[in-house]
């Protein structure tokens, strides 16, 4: 299956491919990690925890994959020209970037201090475009590569207290659509991954541990462990764009789109509560 999808797109796609997680110390990073080792794939394992690195890394290699772990920062953008020259270095190719990294950010907004907001892009999305662009020019070499963005249902549709973590996310999205259009014709996809609330782990789950509330049904939810296989499915398939969320969350977006106020009062009249109490933190 692998190989049918793959070559279909490409003739020179080797038989292992290398990926970069960006974000692999935790989370949906750590377990898209655990996946892909047990499917023939090298990896790149980036993040800032020394220790969590260099433990995923003992873990992985122990199983039989073949991984490098590179303490990195994705907000510094010295560091990330570094991780793609170490990754060259060592396997000579990329043909997978995930870009996995990433914070919450939910406050009253004018009470978010200034450096904190400024946090957030750089992590969420700055730091993404910067290490695509790294990236693209060797897999335009290639003639083949994937580019995957970890956005998120809040990219969709702006979260109240979750302004700038929404249009970080939203960023990610229209970053992914237009460079999918510019590449997609040079054998390179971009596929944006937007989850709902993951409960088995991550930043919402930080969220609910913190409020004492789980998110209403309608908002819909999801796992982390669902969210790696789609990651798994984007560099089989390559699609543009995959919301990883039940109740499905396309159809409100789309009523939301067709009826902008009437949408608007629906979401809000779901989500308000649960977002003051994330930015608030209170039980
Ligand atoms: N979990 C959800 O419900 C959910 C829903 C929608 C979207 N998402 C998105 O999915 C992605 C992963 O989230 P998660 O829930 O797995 O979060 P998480 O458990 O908090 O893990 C975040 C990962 O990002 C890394 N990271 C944070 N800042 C970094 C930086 N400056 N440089 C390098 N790495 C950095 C962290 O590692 P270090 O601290 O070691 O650097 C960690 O490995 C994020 O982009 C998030 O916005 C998550």
């Amino acid at each position: 299956m692998r190989e049918a999808v793959v070559m279909a797109n490409s003739p020179s796609v080797p038989e292992k491919l290398t990926v970069i997680v960006t974000g692999a110390s935790a989370g949906i990073g750590r377990l898209i990690c655990l996946r892909l080792a047990k499917k023939n794939y090298r990896l790149v394992l980036a993040a800032r925890s020394v220790d969590k690195l260099t433990h995923l890394q003992a873990e992985l290699t122990e199983s039989g994959c073949e991984c490098i772990a590179v303490p990195t920062d994705v907000a510094d953008p010295n560091a990330l020209e570094a991780l793609v020259k170490v990754a060259m270095d060592r396997f000579g190719r990329i043909d997978v970037l995930i870009n996995n990294a990433g914070i919450e950010c939910f406050a009253v907004f004018d009470q978010l201090p200034l450096d904190q907001i400024l946090q957030t892009i750089e992590t969420n999305l700055t730091g993404a475009i910067i290490l695509t662009r790294h990236v693209v020019p060797i897999m335009r070499i290639q003639g083949f590569g994937r580019i995957i963005n970890m956005a998120s249902a809040a990219g969709k549709h702006g979260p109240a207290f979750g302004a700038v973590y929404g249009a970080t996310k939203a960023g990610l999205i229209a970053f992914t659509q237009g460079l999918r259009g510019e590449l997609l014709r040079v054998g390179i996809t971009a596929t944006v991954i937007c989850p709902g609330f993951a409960t088995d782990g991550g930043v919402y789950d930080e969220i609910i541990k913190a409020t004492g509330r789980k998110t209403p049904f309608f908002m819909g939810a999801t796992t982390a462990q669902r969210v790696a296989a789609a990651v798994e499915k984007a560099i089989l398939t390559g699609p543009p764009e995959m919301i990883i969320c039940f109740p499905a969350l396309r159809p409100i977006f789309l009523f939301r789109d067709i009826f902008p106020r009437l949408g608007e009062k629906i979401i809000l009249a779901v989500t308000f509560k649960f977002f003051r109490r994330a930015a608030t933190k209170k039980k």
